[in-house]
């Protein structure tokens, strides 16, 4: 259907999760007892780039695997998914690690090591710059050293690539990048971190116009329950999110920009392409795991459409958790 299309260009980290369920997620000394224990594929970028593989569209991922059994089981994961990891290297040592906890309500936490993700630098970028050439528009986020981001950026900007920057998890970036970003896709807490402050976060259209004075072009806050904000200088919608109940809120975030980017590429232009986000992201939290609750194409046109014949569509659930 997308053959010959531009491919998403997913650059970042790949990770094995080891989740845990339980009813409750335990405070700073408490241990408490697991209902389930899950192995997933995982990590911010590659999560991206199989949500984008599984709607249909072409995709092609750079991050680097350990040489540990996780990056074998991890490579073949994102191959039989439909990700093209010629840009996928392996490094001596370990592939990343997610431990994850996740609560009855499908809120989680999560603690990353990063191992091999560490080390995918600027020259990783350099040697595939023919893959990065290619592209119709890149996305990252910040399981990756923030100088490879940054050195992303100048390249994109040079070769006229659009780059989504998902600031997760959100860290110090260096003054200029911003400028070099299409659309910067932050969930409440991250938005937050940027703008330095945690007043007045009920209201987006601030958060939103203070992340555009910081240079990006467009914005999409990410707000769980009350679906997402759009801005840019044509634009600035609430889109509601889709009625649904959480099971695992683990990469909705990802689901989210996987298919937001793929929005983009088919011409959705971005309010539409938010709105079938908003319905992956929904779909996704329905399923457990990171990978595994990635949904296709006709599941999300499905949701998007009957959304459309009901006046009062609810908000319950959405892209606001990683
Ligand atoms: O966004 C969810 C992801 O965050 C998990 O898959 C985990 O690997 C961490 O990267």
């Amino acid at each position: 259907m997308f053959a010959g299309k531009k491919p998403v260009v997913v650059v970042g980290s790949i990770n094995i999760d080891l989740v845990a369920n339980t009813e409750r997620i335990p405070v700073e000394g408490e241990t408490v007892l697991g209902t389930d224990f899950q192995i997933h594929p995982g990590g911010k970028g590659a999560n991206q780039a199989v949500a984008v593989a599984r709607l249909g569209y072409p995709v092609q991922m750079i991050g680097r695997l350990g040489d540990d059994a996780f990056g074998a089981q991890l490579r073949a994961h994102l191959e039989g998914a439909g990700v093209d990891v010629a840009g996928v290297a392996t490094t001596p040592g370990t592939s990343g690690v997610a431990v994850i906890v996740v609560g009855q309500k499908g809120e989680n936490s999560i603690v990353i090591t990063p191992g091999a993700n560490a080390l995918l630098t600027p020259q990783d970028l350099d040697a595939n710059i023919e893959i990065l050439r290619s592209a119709g528009l890149v996305l990252t986020q910040l399981e990756i050293p923030i100088e490879t981001v940054q050195h992303l950026a100048k390249i994109c900007a040079r070769e006229g690539v659009p780059l989504i920057l998902d600031p997760a998890p959100a860290k110090e970036l260096p003054p200029d990048l911003l400028k070099d970003v299409a659309w910067f896709t932050p969930n409440e807490t991250e938005a937050a971190f940027f703008i330095g402050t945690t007043d007045g976060l009920s209201d987006p259209a601030p958060m939103a116009q203070t992340l555009i004075g910081k240079g990006v072009k467009g914005v999409v806050l990410k707000l769980g329950s009350r679906g997402a904000y759009v801005a840019s200088a044509e634009f600035r919608e609430l889109l509601s999110s889709f009625a649904v109940t959480a099971i695992d809120t683990t990469a909705a975030g990802d689901a989210f920009n996987g298919a937001f980017a793929t929005g983009l590429l088919m011409q959705m232009g971005a309010l539409e392409s938010a709105r079938f986000a908003n319905a992956a992201a929904a779909i996704s939290v329905t399923r457990a795991g990171a990978q595994p609750s990635m949904p296709v194409m006709a599941e999300v046109e499905q949701m998007v459409q009957r959304a459309r014949g009901n006046s009062h569509p609810g908000a319950k659930a959405g892209a606001e958790s990683e």
